[in-house]
């Protein structure tokens, strides 16, 4: 960037110069504008020759200018503006950019593997040695796996890349990676090859006895390395039956689930022709061409030292602090044959770890020393969700110095900051992060640890848009769509509950087939990718079809299974879609919601056929939920807090008097729950927006600052690093919940922080990729003060306020390639591009009022310290007849809380109003 405070970049990609189309889209941000200034042009300027000029404001996704790219050669492109006062910027540094893709034709290599292996799953290396009588101009190497790899010229890594070419749905298109390696070519013998493991291609899929390895049995591998010569020539070495196999390397066995076996006594420098037994490679019969990689791959983004050490029956176990995907690195030295194992876990319970969670993954990785001096153990083709690591079987004690683990995630760029007054919730965000990172590895998954780690579209609809937030997953997202598309179409339209589609059957679900019309939506909102809406727009229409007609046509849809507000926190925990709110009612807003996306998706697109028949549909659909289940006091039959957010948020009702009923009775039943959390999946995301749209900042703010179980909250009371999959994984008496399925980092429920960069901290995109900003937050009672800074397309946004002597702060900062909207107490305006800042007075807060036992129970949930004092001295006495009262008692009532207390014993209730009383 340096002078010209210009940061240009290529189509999804900021962390490598390899794009996966010939004509890649271009952004540009200007950092440095000075305040007024906006863009009248922008010049384009290709390998100092050619120059295109492009009028306007446009920033983002600039269609490319110029030729097709050629494959790998190297372009640098350049770019600088005119501002409206019509003075050019100085030129951006260039930017490199190189076409990964291969041409038609151009890909010869054979998916290779072992002849005869001695086991599913068998891990292998492929090699080839080759005499280079000159050094190459330059040497590109493309790789790719059914399976994962590693590729190394003479022993050095080719590049930083984990579990590549990582996992897509196999059946419609595996990745290849592609890498400049001429660096490492240097005239002489050559040794090229690759470590291979079966990754997620040989995983045993699906629950229980339908478990099975889905893809296939064996991993394979192919390279391509492309020589071109001073003189102009090429030469393409491509693997073959000419290359060799052994399955004699130091990976013993390796799966995601089960972890991995490494046996340093059986390490081998491959690269020298005179180590291993070797034979002919065998050709796979799946021969696929491999499409280049158009976004990040997983790599290792950060190292923890463990923060702990205890031991436990087995070993010792190592705390790292914090709940995280990856594995261990580990440093040793010990006699030949030592066998030391790993084994995994994201909790503790009586200080062993919980592996209950885990299921079948037994995540187990061992290491066996060759005694060799020291040696340094890391798994190559497994992670593991873990805050604890058990080590046995180490010679002597355990030196955590000598221990790391090793974060892994898809290479995003970080793209949300966000802080408060409150620092639980900034634990809660933190923890978002977190969540975000375990389970964006190559695919959106629900969770990184038991054996699933797989692509629920559910989960990933409703994190989509705090996704889009924290970090720039434009391309992640793009990528995984075109396997959405693909199983999609395998499914006749119908959008798998996960994508892959291990499961191999599909059934259209509300919420979950609806990511395919939500993600394009979010990412064209958030990043402006409009190419991607396009390209979505047939399967967004096809989720549509089959959605009409599993509901039999635009009305109702009552008539097939359903996952509806999935993890209601009052449904049994072995019942996680026993939700208050009826599924018909959830499947009926997701029917109408997808066809209000796809009518707006199509009129934005120029489909005004298309957009006028979805927006017909989506009226009957409208019309068929009030009447079934708007009643005529303005309630819903399913009387919960998600009907209410999905009626209001979703638009399914209209009419300012009928929504105001609604939102009075959504902050109603919030407060009859004493302000406890009370949606599942579905409901979660909404209810924050629900009630603030309507002015119900308080009970939004005691909803979400509320820290006892169920709320956002209690996990971090209860030491959570990341976002748990139920309210409560974990039960306030710190046992693991004994529902089946209990996970320790699933995102769902963390779908909050949209709401809180958006309303709180007040940084909402109001028109594509920020380019207008709705600047309104909400100065949340019981908080001081509120912050958060976005990366956007237009440029990095500041945005918060502070309260100050009974005054509040707001600022604002807006970037070049933006403006505001401003909508504060008493001020309404637009800005431009710049730093600023307003002073608004506050509004007097009514103090709670003192209460006794006689006080009605509406009072006394309405002053925090108050209710604090009765559970408190509730829970003392009896845990479980504290939270009956709680569950069972109305508090919305003005019942007296002694007539509420009918059943707890008398010297509890003196004491409850002797503390009252001080
Ligand atoms: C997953 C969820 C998923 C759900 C759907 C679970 O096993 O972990 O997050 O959406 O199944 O039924």
């Amino acid at each position: 960037m340096t002078g010209s405070g210009l940061q240009l970049s290529a189509e999804y990609r900021r962390d490598s110069s390899w794009v996966a189309t010939p004509r890649p889209r271009l952004s540009w941000v200007f950092t440095q504008a000075p305040p007024g200034w906006s863009q009248a042009a922008a010049e384009l300027r290709l390998n100092d020759d050619r120059m295109e000029q492009i009028n306007g404001p446009l920033n983002v996704f600039v269609g490319w200018p110029f030729e097709d790219l050629v494959a790998r050669e190297t372009y640098q492109v350049q770019v600088r503006l005119q501002g409206t006062d019509g003075i050019w910027t100085a030129w951006s540094d260039p930017l490199d950019i190189r076409l990964g893709t291969l041409g038609p034709g151009e890909w010869q290599a054979r998916f290779s593997a072992l002849t005869a292996p001695r086991q599913e799953a068998q891990p292998f290396i492929i090699r080839h040695r080759f005499l280079l009588d000159r050094k190459p101009a330059r040497a590109t190497l493309y790789w790719s796996a059914l399976g994962a790899v590693k590729a190394r010229i003479d022993g050095v890594e080719v590049d930083d890349s984990v579990l590549a070419p990582g996992w897509t749905s196999y059946a419609d298109r595996v990745l290849h990676e592609t890498t400049d390696v001429t660096a490492l070519l240097e005239p002489g013998w050559r040794t090229i090859g690759l470590e291979v493991t079966g990754g997620w291609y040989t995983e045993v899929y699906g629950f229980a006895d339908e478990a099975r390895r889905v893809y296939g049995e064996q991993p394979c591998a192919a390279a391509q390395l492309h020589l071109l010569f001073d003189d102009g020539s090429e030469e393409i070495i491509a693997s073959g039956d000419d290359w060799e196999t052994t399955e004699g390397g130091e990976v013993v066995a390796s799966g995601i689930y089960e972890g991995e076996t490494i046996d340093h006594r059986r390490s081998l420098r491959w690269w020298d022709p005179q180590e291993g037994d070797w034979e002919a490679a065998a050709v796979a019969p799946d021969q696929p061409v491999p499409v280049a990689r158009m976004n990040e791959p997983v790599r290792r983004v950060d190292t923890l030292a463990p923060v702990k050490v205890s031991s436990s029956a087995a070993g010792t176990i190592l705390d790292f602090g914090q709940n995280l995907v990856g594995r261990l690195r580990i440093e040793v030295q010990g006699e030949p044959g030592t066998r030391i194992e790993i084994r995994h876990a994201e909790v503790l319970e009586d200080g062993e770890l919980a592996t209950r969670p885990l299921r079948r993954a037994a995540a187990t990785d061992t290491f066996i020393l060759s005694g060799t001096g020291t040696e340094v153990f890391e798994p190559v083709g497994t992670f593991h969700g873990f805050r604890y690591a058990e080590i046995s079987g180490y010679p002597g004690e355990v030196d955590p110095e000598r221990v790391q683990a090793i974060v892994l995630q898809s290479d995003l760029r970080r793209t949300g900051w966000l802080e408060t007054s409150n620092p639980l919730l900034n634990q809660l965000h933190e923890n978002i992060v977190w969540s975000m990172r375990g389970n964006f590895l190559s695919l959106p998954t629900d969770c990184p640890q038991r054996d699933e780690r797989l692509g629920w579209t559910g989960d990933v609809q409703i994190f989509a848009p705090t996704a889009a937030t924290l970090f720039d997953c434009n391309g992640f997202l793009a990528n995984w769509l075109v396997d959405l598309r693909a199983e999609q179409d395998r499914a006749g339209g119908v959008v798998p509950n996960i994508v892959p589609n291990v499961f191999g059957f599909a059934w259209p679900a509300a919420a979950w087939g609806d990511a395919a019309t939500v993600i394009p939506t979010v990412l064209a909102e958030r990043f402006a990718d409009d190419d991607l809406l396009t390209k979505s727009l047939d399967s967004m229409k096809a989720w549509v079809s089959s959605e009409l007609a599993a509901a039999g046509g635009p009305g109702l849809w009552e008539t097939t299974l359903q996952f509806g507000d999935w993890l209601d926190p009052d449904a049994p925990a072995d019942m996680a879609g026993a939700a208050k709110t009826q599924p018909g009612l959830v499947a009926t807003a997701y029917l109408y919601r997808s066809l209000d996306l796809l009518s707006k998706a199509a009129a934005h697109l120029g489909e005004d056929e298309s957009a006028a028949r979805a927006r017909e549909s989506a009226d009957d659909v409208r019309a068929a939920f009030a009447a079934a289940y708007l009643t005529s006091e303005g309630r819903l039959v399913s009387d919960a807090p998600t009907a209410y957010a999905l009626a209001l948020q979703f638009g399914l009702i209209q009419g300012l008097s009928t929504r105001e009923a609604l939102a009075r009775r959504l902050a109603h039943v919030i407060k009859r729950d004493a302000y406890h959390i009370s949606t599942g999946f579905i409901g979660t995301p909404l209810v924050l927006d629900a009630l603030t749209d309507f002015g119900y900042d308080s009970h939004a703010a005691a909803l979400l600052l509320q820290t006892r179980c169920p709320s956002w909250l209690y996990p971090v009371t209860m030491g959570a690093t990341t976002v748990w999959e139920r309210w409560d994984s974990m039960l306030p008496d710190g046992s693991v919940n004994p529902g089946e399925m209990t996970s320790f980092n699933h995102y769902a429920l963390g779908a909050v922080a949209d709401w809180m960069y958006r309303r709180l901290a007040g940084i909402a995109p109001a028109a594509p990729g920020y380019s207008l900003i709705r600047f309104a937050p909400i100065a949340l009672p019981g908080l001081d003060h509120a912050t958060a800074t976005v990366d956007t397309p237009a440029g990095r946004v500041e945005g918060g306020w502070r309260r100050e002597k009974g005054a509040i702060l707001w600022k604002l900062t807006v970037p070049a390639h933006a403006t505001a909207a401003v909508r504060l107490p008493g001020l309404e305006l637009e800005v431009g591009p710049g730093v600023h800042e307003w002073t608004t007075t506050e509004p007097t807060r009514t103090t709670a009022a003192s209460v006794h036992m006689w006080s009605p129970v509406s009072e006394v949930v309405d002053n925090p310290e108050a209710f604090a004092t009765v559970m408190k001295v509730l829970a003392s006495h009896d845990g479980h007849l504290a939270e009956m009262v709680r569950r069972r008692t109305d508090w919305t009532l003005s019942t007296p809380l002694q007539i509420a207390l009918f059943s707890v014993p008398p010297h509890v209730i003196n004491q409850i109003a002797k503390e009252l009383d001080a």
